[in-house]
């Protein structure tokens, strides 16, 4: 008999055992399953299917409302205007991965979007395509609405790892009730007023990911490579977004402005000396020497990008 019951305890336990583990795989299955799904439908959730979908998805007309100064600050400058003058349709004609027609355009097709356009991760190819057609047509009106807005800095790009929570903005500080229709409160970002933030679309240098690499943006590693080791202390935002000063300076459009920033931030001593200069015994030649020095106070190579 002793044999059997330990058998059978043996075969006992095992099966326990294997319930247990069959149930606990089970489980682990399902929440794959069901963790496979609900990524499924967040994914196709984010990707805007129309251009139209994606202009009203980054629709920021209505923060005009509430904060109407800083509105008008980003209405002036460069990243309101993000995807006109940048040469996009000559890309796209001439370029290394140029269309026969804006229908054959993917996403593939804009690596400049990185930057220039971040919000085109969250759309699908055929808005691309769309994108390619309001290009090649000029369409400026609908151009203009495909820019560097509120939404991309305060929700996209105010996290440094992982994926923006949903219907919360990330500002410098935390707001609980933030009296947005969609946007119902605000985050403290951990990068809002660090140099990443910028360093994210404002480059390292070449582009190595992309089929076909391309660089247009080296400040940022100018800022870390050089600025920073010799003892720079002032962030990106601290010179060019004084007071949350959105319109970003230097906007090279305002000559006025932009001479004022570069007397301050390049001094240039000049020294100049006359003689006159005995060359040969009779005469005398008038010479001027001029010394000129230039600092540069700012925080990267200039010029830069
Ligand atoms: C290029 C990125 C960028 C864009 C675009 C942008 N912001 Fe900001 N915003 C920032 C950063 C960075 C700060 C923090 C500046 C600081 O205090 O150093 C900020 C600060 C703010 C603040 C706090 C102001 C304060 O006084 O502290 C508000 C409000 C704000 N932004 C609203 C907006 C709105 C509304 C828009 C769209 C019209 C917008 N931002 C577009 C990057 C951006
Ligand atoms: C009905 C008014 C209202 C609307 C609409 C609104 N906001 Fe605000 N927002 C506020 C108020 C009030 C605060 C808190 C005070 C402040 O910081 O200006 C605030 C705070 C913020 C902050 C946090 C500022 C910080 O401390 O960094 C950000 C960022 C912001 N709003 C962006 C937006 C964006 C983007 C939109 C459009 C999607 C928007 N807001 C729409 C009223 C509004
Ligand atoms: C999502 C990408 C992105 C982010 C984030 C971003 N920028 Fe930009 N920025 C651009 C692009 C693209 C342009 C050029 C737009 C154009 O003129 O076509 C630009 C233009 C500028 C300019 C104007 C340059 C000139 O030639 O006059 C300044 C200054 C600037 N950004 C500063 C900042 C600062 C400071 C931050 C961080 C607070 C920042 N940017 C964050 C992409 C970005
Ligand atoms: C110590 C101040 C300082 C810091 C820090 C700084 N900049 Fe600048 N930046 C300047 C000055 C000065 C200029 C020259 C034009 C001007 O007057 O704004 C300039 C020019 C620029 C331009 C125009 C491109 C060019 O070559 O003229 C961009 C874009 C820019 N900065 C972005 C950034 C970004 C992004 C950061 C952070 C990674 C940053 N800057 C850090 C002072 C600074
Ligand atoms: C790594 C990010 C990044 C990528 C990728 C990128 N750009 Fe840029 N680009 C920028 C930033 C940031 C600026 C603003 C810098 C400045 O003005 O000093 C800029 C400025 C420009 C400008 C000058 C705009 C003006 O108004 O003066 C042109 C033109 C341009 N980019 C074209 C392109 C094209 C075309 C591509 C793709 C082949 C591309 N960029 C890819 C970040 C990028």
């Amino acid at each position: 008999m002793k044999p059997l019951i330990g058998i059978f305890k043996f075969s006992y336990r095992t099966s326990v055992k294997r319930g247990f583990i069959t149930i606990a795989l089970g489980l682990g299955f399902l929440s794959v399953f069901i963790y496979a799904l609900s990524a499924l439908g967040q994914t196709s959730g984010r990707q805007a299917q129309s251009l139209k979908e994606l202009i009203d998805r980054y629709d920021t007309s209505r923060c005009r409302e509430c904060h109407e100064e800083i509105y008008a600050q980003w209405e002036k400058s460069h990243h309101a205007r993000s995807i006109m003058d940048i040469l996009m349709d000559d890309y796209l004609k001439k370029g290394v991965l140029s269309v026969r027609s804006a229908g054959d355009a993917t996403k593939k097709n804009f690596p400049c979007f990185k930057c220039h356009l971040p919000q085109i991760e969250n759309a699908t190819d055929k808005v691309a395509s769309e994108i390619a057609a309001v290009i090649l047509k000029n369409d400026k009106a609908t151009m203009k609405k495909l820019n560097i807005n509120c939404l991309v800095c305060h929700h996209d790009h105010g996290v440094v790892h992982g994926l923006p929570k949903d219907g919360v903005l990330y500002g410098t500080s935390a707001d609980k009730e933030h009296p947005d229709t969609k946007y119902k409160s605000v985050i403290k970002s951990p990068v809002m007023k660090r140099p990443a933030m910028c360093g994210r679309c404002h480059g390292l240098g070449p582009n190595y990911e992309f089929e076909h690499p391309v660089q247009c943006a080296t400040l940022y590693g100018s800022y870390l490579h050089a600025y920073v080791p010799s003892g720079g202390e002032k962030t990106c935002q601290q010179c060019h977004m004084e007071k949350a000063d959105h319109t970003c300076p230097p906007n090279f459009q305002d000559r006025k402005q932009t001479s004022a920033r570069l007397s301050r931030a390049l001094p240039l001593d000049v020294r100049v000396m006359f003689y006159l200069s005995q060359y040969t015994p009779e005469k005398y030649v008038p010479t001027v020497v001029v010394s000129t020095r230039i600092q540069s106070k700012a925080g990267h190579r200039i010029p830069d990008g």
